[in-house]
């Protein structure tokens, strides 16, 4: 990795993983390296992306970012916090690129893509598709899938029903390499459900 990556995930580090989710910077780090290979993307835009676009839960309460976790919570409530965390990333990975003097030109668009990465509806660009391409993948990764469920067999079917009918929607992921990686990822996930008691 770039020595000026390596600078990045260095600083952003202590804002990671702030929603009972440990392994989600790195893991969707993980896939965002493949990703770009795979699909020949921008990692000068796709990397400080994805170690960026969630940074922003370290800067409201913790109270507060684990509404977005509560079904009782309501939905407005729930936005409201989706909506905040973006807009603290932006601001917080501004603050980061701007300190380690990240090319400037490459700034704006990093931004862009942190500022509705859990919201937009279609995708702007192939570096915008990789990096949310690399978040979701999460979901089907090991450590993301033991977040989403319990692991008692009915919640890992429901749970694998559901990346099932995600993966088949197609404005849901953008590339084909990351289709190709969710469905090898979920056949493995599967085998969870044969060895899971009731
Ligand atoms: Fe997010
Ligand atoms: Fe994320």
């Amino acid at each position: 990795m770039k020595e000026i990556f390596e600078k990045i995930w260095e600083t952003a580090l202590p804002y990671q993983d702030q929603r009972n989710d440990d392994g989600h910077a790195r893991i969707t780090l993980k896939y965002a390296k493949e990703l770009v290979k795979m699909e020949d993307g921008n990692e000068d835009i796709v990397i400080p992306a994805i170690m960026l676009h969630d940074v922003g839960y370290s800067q409201i309460p913790r109270e507060r970012r684990m509404l977005i976790f509560d079904k009782d919570a309501k939905k407005e409530d729930r936005e409201a916090v989706r909506d905040e965390h973006q807009a603290e990333s932006v601001k917080l990975g501004e603050k980061i690129l701007k300190e380690l003097h990240y090319p400037s030109e490459l700034i704006p668009e990093i931004l862009e893509i942190i500022s509705q990465h859990d919201t937009r509806k279609g995708f702007i660009s192939r570096e915008e598709g990789l990096v949310r391409d690399a978040d979701k993948l999460w979901r089907f990764s090991p450590e993301g899938f033991k977040v989403d469920t319990n692991r008692s067999k009915s919640v890992l079917e429901e749970r694998c029903k559901r990346l099932e009918k995600d993966l088949k929607d197609s404005n849901y992921i953008y590339s084909k390499s990351a289709k190709k990686i969710a469905r090898q990822e979920l056949k493995e996930r599967k085998k969870l459900i044969e060895s899971a008691k009731e």
